[in-house]
């Protein structure tokens, strides 16, 4: 058994909802870990003093938090957008060029010609950006090949970053998420032919752990979609939705009828599809960069939400188009000045909260019994974290205890 005791911390466990102590705080704490886990965490004056060959170590008074997760992605893609930035400094708006044939189809082209060694590599430098922010999971959707076979290569790439760095991989299939050039004004036959079977292929070969959809006037319908949630349930895989982005279809209260994991976007959300959420338990997934880029000025209901006491996660939504952000603190920074979310709810975003939108128990507080993915900073309170801006006071991070 492997065993380190880390003294001289503070913890900001965010282990409690944010009621009790604020950020789940405890100063002149220690915590144990033993073979990945945590195993003790507590007052230094409490800490147990049969640690026998356990390794010590001291902090110095920095701050300790779960390591942070990035619960909303499209890091693998090929190509670039940055054409596509200055047509819209010059005018454009995201759907004029989303219904020229650029935006998310454009994307779809360079994917589809981009070796599978090529994807990875440029993914790698997004998520290296993202580990040395203290990242330890990372949801990463497929949506960008809207063929079985760039589908399929875009989950082998994910499950691929989790091989190559000391990273958690969550996927989400993600073919719902544009009508392909080869299916426009056909998009029935692109569910039937192409994203049903896709989804199927990627369910029978393990690639999907959840399944994603866009539902837009620029994406597909509420029917379309339920119709790939029939069949992701009769799968057995878990659903989220990318819903109430740039209209209000009713996308978030579809979701909640097949108990999602969270629904995401959510700027023109209403108050039924807030109450329909709050019964089914999904999370509300909020993304600042992508309101940011488009220069939204329609707010989420934050209010709202916090009203209904639905759980809200914060991700980047790093993508080529409507996100190119590659930064946590970042999107914490961005969540509290551009959405008003305070500092604490800003962490509970990337820890807490977002494992629960990806249905994962085992990270995103400090207990005991969960996993060592940590994160050591060199600042004295957690609002730090999302107060400053383009300053990364990473110390340590650790991986299922390893540092
Ligand atoms: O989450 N909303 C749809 N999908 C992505 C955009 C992807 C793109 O523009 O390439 C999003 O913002
Ligand atoms: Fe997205």
């Amino acid at each position: 058994m492997t065993r380190r005791a880390l003294t001289d911390a503070t913890l900001a466990t965010m282990a409690a909802p944010t009621s009790t102590e604020p950020y789940g705080l405890i100063e002149n704490a220690a915590l144990v870990i033993e073979d990945g886990r945590i195993a003790w965490v507590g007052p230094a004056d409490d800490l147990p003093q049969n640690l026998g060959d356990a390794v010590s170590e001291s902090l110095n008074g920095r701050l300790v938090t779960p390591a942070l997760i990035d619960c909303h992605t499209h890091i693998v893609f090929g190509g670039n957008r940055a054409r596509e930035f200055e047509m819209r400094l010059q005018g454009a708006s995201y759907e004029e060029i989303a219904r020229a044939g650029g935006g998310i189809v454009s994307t779809v082209q360079a994917t589809r010609m981009t070796y599978e060694t090529t994807l990875l590599k440029d993914a790698l430098t997004r998520v290296d950006a993202l580990i040395a922010e203290g990242a330890a999971t990372l949801e990463i959707k497929s949506g960008y090949g809207l063929d079985i076979d760039t589908e399929l290569k875009m989950l082998h790439v994910a499950r691929a970053i989790a091989d190559t760095r000391p990273i958690r991989v969550v996927t989400s299939f993600l073919g719902a998420h544009a009508i392909p050039a080869d299916y426009a004004g056909q998009p029935d036959a692109y569910i039937d032919e192409v994203c049903l079977p896709a989804l199927d292929r990627a369910a029978d070969l393990g690639l999907a752990d959840a399944v994603d959809g866009f539902c837009e006037g620029i994406a597909f319908t509420p029917d379309q979609i339920a119709r790939v949630f029939d069949r992701a349930r009769a799968r057995g895989l878990p659903v989220k939705l990318h819903a109430e982005q740039l209209s209000n279809l009713n996308g978030a209260a579809l979701a909640a009828r097949y108990r999602a994991l969270s629904a995401d976007h959510l700027e023109h959300l209403d108050t039924a599809g807030i109450q329909a959420m709050a019964e089914a338990g999904s999370v509300a997934v909020l993304l600042p960069g992508a309101f940011y880029t488009l220069r939204e000025t329609r707010l989420p209901p934050v209010d709202g939400l916090r009203e209904a006491g639905v759980p809200i996660a914060i991700a980047t939504d790093c993508n080529p188009g409507s996100s190119p952000l590659a930064s946590l603190l970042l999107t914490m920074n961005m969540a509290c000045t551009l959405f008003r979310l305070t500092p604490e709810e800003a962490l509970a975003g990337v820890t807490r909260e977002a494992a629960l939108a990806l249905g994962l128990t085992d990270c995103g507080r400090i207990e005991p019994g969960l996993r060592a993915d940590l994160a050591v900073w060199d600042i004295a309170h957690p609002a730090e974290l999302a107060y400053r801006i383009g300053f990364n006071p990473l110390h340590a991070r650790l991986f299922g205890g390893t540092p």
